[in-house]
């Protein structure tokens, strides 16, 4: 039996008479033939993000019928209902600019339906950093479920999978490394499953940070999206989402800084993406925890990374779950992560981790036996950066994390487009390419744009890294020695807009430095010609391009944080 405020009383429609509220609603949620006794329990809401543009989601379906059986095996109603859903490939301009978009319809639904709890059911990479902004601004009982890896695919008896693979052999591709025949059959291996991308890129990395943060049931980042554990998952999340429902147990009351400190330190040890600093930021921003990129660098820097997974290792989502998955990675993590911090389960990491069975295998390593040994994503600043940029060392060329070189500048992706593969491109080895106009504004939606290919003719000579610096960012998946997230970006007149052909730049990332080698004074000259150009906007378009913070602030709106 329901409290007054429960169930199907929850979040009335107004009409003036609360009785004549929840007789309208009951008459019509009757019509899908619901009972009195059971629209007298506890709601479940279940977010439908399937779609037929988002692989990723393709076993949501599925998911929801075991969510079902977790929900009713426990005596509540599980009610499902659609907000939008966005895939990587699938979105234009891209899919960091409908980010905030998702999580205003999440977090508005969610205020405005009966529910005592909800399942929030996301994969890729931006939806489950949607789910959990908007979630977490209701402060409603919230569990995340995440749709899990794909499987990973075989390609001449060489086993691939989306999507650091897919660059790779794209980037073969263009050195003329592969045919056209060749690079239409490996099209066919990258993705051989519904899921997630198979390597730690950003929705692995958002499945595990959330993990980490405590917002998922015990060990249940990284198992298959077409396992039978993922639906044994689904139905456990069911069953949780139950019980914080009838306890009232709200995020309050068990997240705080510690949580999300914990998820830094795991998104370095995993070698995350680096959108999961973005994103982890903008989660924060929600309950009006600020992420401090240089405190993050401190409490990371000497940290082990710990996971041998592409892009920065050789393995793939399914070698780490079968080598003991999330919960492995927190128990060899176990000296750096806060134990006691809460979870939506009613424990602690400490007491989850103890509970967890762990066996020899060779994906997980631990401190004494680093993959990397220092932190994986280091932030930078300088004359260029003057608030911050970013770079994946681990995932970058050694050789060239100290490096000054002459700038090859790109106004922005038509530019590129237009020139990278041109023979006549005043280019070589030693030069550092500049792009523009791809920050949170300029792209608009900071698009995965960062990771500049290499100019074809020095491809087909066989270069296969170069520095390369933008105020976007690039897919989890993907590696090289890239500076993202350059901060004010070029757009908001951050030094980067002025970058020339043949300025010299210099990188040093130990010393956490990037400089444009010229005077100050030049700098503000070359800002002060800078012309902007204003342009009439309208609808989503406008309240992004007005709202939208910088990357250093999670490029949340700046009225939701
Ligand atoms: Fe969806 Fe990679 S495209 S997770």
């Amino acid at each position: 039996m329901t409290n007054q405020e429960d169930g199907m009383k929850k979040n009335l429609t107004n009409y003036g008479d609360k009785g004549f509220s929840i007789f309208l609603r009951k008459a019509f949620i009757k019509g899908l033939g619901y009972s009195d006794e059971m629209l007298d329990k506890k709601i479940i809401g279940i977010t439908n993000t399937f779609s037929d543009y988002n692989p990723c989601h393709g076993n949501v379906p599925d998911l929801i019928k075991s969510v079902k059986t977790g929900i009713l095996s426990n005596g509540a109603i599980p009610l499902e209902f659609p907000t939008i859903t966005i895939h990587e490939s699938f979105a234009n301009p891209t899919s960091m600019y409908l980010r905030n978009l998702m999580s205003i319809d999440t977090e508005e639904m969610l205020r405005a339906q009966p529910m005592d709890a909800c399942v929030l059911i996301g994969g890729c990479d931006k939806t489950v950093p949607a789910q959990i902004m908007g979630g977490l601004s209701t402060n409603i009982p919230l569990i995340q479920l995440v749709t899990g890896p794909m499987l990973t695919g075989s390609f001449r008896g060489e086993r691939v999978g989306a999507c650091t693979d897919c660059r790779r052999f794209w980037a073969s591709y263009r050195a003329e490394e592969l045919n056209n025949e060749d690079i239409e059959e490996v099209n066919n291996q990258l993705v051989p499953t519904v899921g997630t991308c198979g390597v730690m890129g950003t929705a692995s990395t958002m499945a595990i940070t959330t993990e980490a943060l405590g917002l998922m049931v015990p060990n249940s980042a990284c198992a298959p999206a077409v396992s039978a554990d993922r639906k044994r998952i689904a139905e456990s999340t069911g069953k949780t989402a139950v019980k914080i429902a009838m306890e009232n147990l709200k995020p309050s009351d068990y997240l705080s800084e510690k949580n999300f400190l914990n998820a830094l330190i795991v998104l370095s040890s995993i070698g995350g993406s680096t959108n999961g600093l973005v994103h982890l930021t903008a989660m924060a921003g929600r309950l009006g925890i600020t992420i401090d990129l240089i405190k993050f660098d401190d409490i990371t820097k000497n940290l082990p990374m710990i996971v041998d997974l592409k892009p920065s290792g050789t393995g793939y989502m399914e070698d780490l779950y079968k080598a003991g998955g999330s919960q492995r990675i927190f128990y060899e993590l176990r000296d750096f992560l806060y134990l006691d911090a809460k979870s939506v389960n009613g424990t602690t990491l400490g007491e989850e981790i103890k509970n967890s069975a762990k066996w020899t295998q060779n994906i997980i390593t631990n401190k004494s036996n680093p993959v990397f040994n220092a932190g994986s994503i280091a932030v930078l600043k300088g004359t260029l950066a003057p608030n911050s940029a970013i770079i994946k060392q681990s995932a970058a060329t050694e050789s060239l994390l100290i490096h000054e070189g002459r700038a090859v500048v790109f106004e922005g992706l038509e530019d590129l487009a237009n020139r990278i593969d041109r023979d006549d491109l005043d280019v070589t080895k030693d030069d550092v390419l500049v792009l523009k106009s791809i920050g949170p504004k300029g792209g608009p939606g900071m698009p995965e744009a960062g990771l500049i290919p290499i100019p074809k003719k020095l491809a087909k000579q066989g270069v296969k890294d170069m520095v390369r610096i933008s105020d976007g960012r690039m897919s989890g998946t993907a590696s090289g020695t890239i500076i993202l997230h350059v901060t004010p970006e070029s757009y908001e007149n951050g030094p980067l807009a002025i970058v020339q052909n043949g300025d010299l730049i210099k990188l040093d990332v130990p010393k956490r430095k990037i400089d444009l080698m010229i005077s100050e004074e030049e700098i503000a000259e070359r800002l002060l010609k800078r012309k902007k150009v204003n342009m009439r906007r309208r609808g989503y378009n406008k309240i992004y391009m007005e709202h939208v913070t910088q990357a250093d602030r999670g490029v949340d709106f700046d009225f939701l944080i």
